[in-house]
């Protein structure tokens, strides 16, 4: 089959870690007698830079023609500490996510036993840790009306959510948990806040629909806690969007590197993959970023987009396997680090030879 992808390689690391993963895609291709077709597109710092647009029209065109997207990073730290800004690299990716309705964001967190020494968290703790997050991610604060007084002595950040975004995240959140050990967790902060409380009715709903998952709620800051404390407990954690986008980088932490953590965003059309991690400016053009995160990115995206499990499992394993073999780059070895650019060629030479 011929296969249409997208791919915005972005800012910073992006373009090193995104050009790693279409190796790997090409690769599996090549195994399977696949055709993926990329065509780049501009999104973020690079795509302001060249067009005074976070988000150009025609990126969006070609994503919309695509079967599936492909996504490196984005954000340049000339904007981040300039509140006077009136373009940000991130409007771009925000404004992605609401025009394709990519209102599901999956993000697994795995424990890797060949990683151990690299979590700062105590083996006991976490052995065995594996959950997934589903982070709800086209509405909440992040979408919400925003502003300053006209006096600019105040700015507010509005919080929105309705039963119709609420159910339809959380039925990707019981899907998912039938799937696997049947265990949802709403995380929130019903204490406090009324959207969280109309998530809370809206779930419970939503689960007389799923009698064999056990549903629990967690308050989120005992949440934050309980995820280093016992990560083993988790198995499905469905979550708001500003909620979700703070815990899932906390999960990094038991996997031992940011680097290692795919990403799926899902909902109304074409289907976006990406690392959660973020441009990482000090890295970029030095061959030292980890591209493990968005090449198993783009095992999500051979799975989930394109229904090619045994694909997507390949490339799995041959991640596995190089972090076995301690084939890293520096996060996740200090001694002997290859490059970025290694970690593709073998990933790719070990699927030749599988
Ligand atoms: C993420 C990122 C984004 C977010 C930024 C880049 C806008 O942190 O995907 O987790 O906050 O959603
Ligand atoms: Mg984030």
């Amino acid at each position: 089959m011929n296969y249409q992808i997208a791919v915005i390689k972005g800012d910073g690391i992006g373009p090193e870690i995104v050009t790693e993963a279409m190796k790997v895609l090409d690769a599996v291709g090549n195994k399977f007698g696949h055709k993926f077709s990329f065509t780049e597109a501009l999104m973020g710092a690079c795509a302001i830079d060249e067009t005074g647009n976070p988000l150009p029209d025609e990126t969006l065109a070609i994503c919309k023609k695509s079967d599936a997207i492909l996504f490196g990073s984005i954000g340049h730290p000339k904007y981040d500490n300039d509140p006077n800004a009136k373009v940000r690299p991130e409007q771009g990716l925000l404004k992605l996510r609401k025009e394709l309705g990519l209102y599901a964001n999956i993000r697994p967190v795995a424990y890797y036993p060949a990683l151990e020494a690299f979590s700062p968290l105590k083996t006991e703790r976490i052995e065995g840790a594996d959950f997934v997050v589903v982070r709800e991610l086209t509405g909440g604060i992040y979408f919400g009306e925003k502003g300053r007084s006209e006096d600019g002595t105040s700015a507010y950040d509005h919080c929105t959510y309705s039963i119709s975004e609420i159910e339809r995240i959380a039925i990707v959140g019981f899907d998912l948990a039938m799937k696997r050990r049947k265990k949802l967790t709403l995380v929130d902060k019903a204490n406090v806040l009324e959207t969280s409380r109309l998530w809370r009715d809206t779930v419970k709903k939503v689960a007389a629909q799923y009698p064999e998952v056990e549903l629990d709620f967690l308050f989120v800051d005992n949440a934050a806690m309980q995820m280093i404390l016992a990560p083993t407990q988790f198995d499905v954690i469905l979550t708001e969007n500003m909620f979700g986008d703070i815990i899932s980088d906390e999960g990094s932490v038991i996997g031992g590197s940011i680097g290692l953590l795919p990403s799926a965003s899902t909902g109304d059309s074409v289907g976006l993959y990406e690392p959660i991690h973020g441009s990482y400016p000090q890295g970029a053009g030095k061959n030292i970023a980890n591209p493990m995160a968005t090449i198993l990115s783009a095992a999500m995206l051979l799975e989930s987009s394109l229904n090619l499990v045994k694909e997507a499992n390949i490339i799995r394993k041959a991640v596995a396997q190089a972090i076995e073999n301690n084939v890293a780059t520096e996060d996740l070895n200090k001694t002997n680090p290859v490059g970025t650019n290694d970690i593709g060629d073998y990933i790719v030479q070990v699927i030749n030879n599988n």
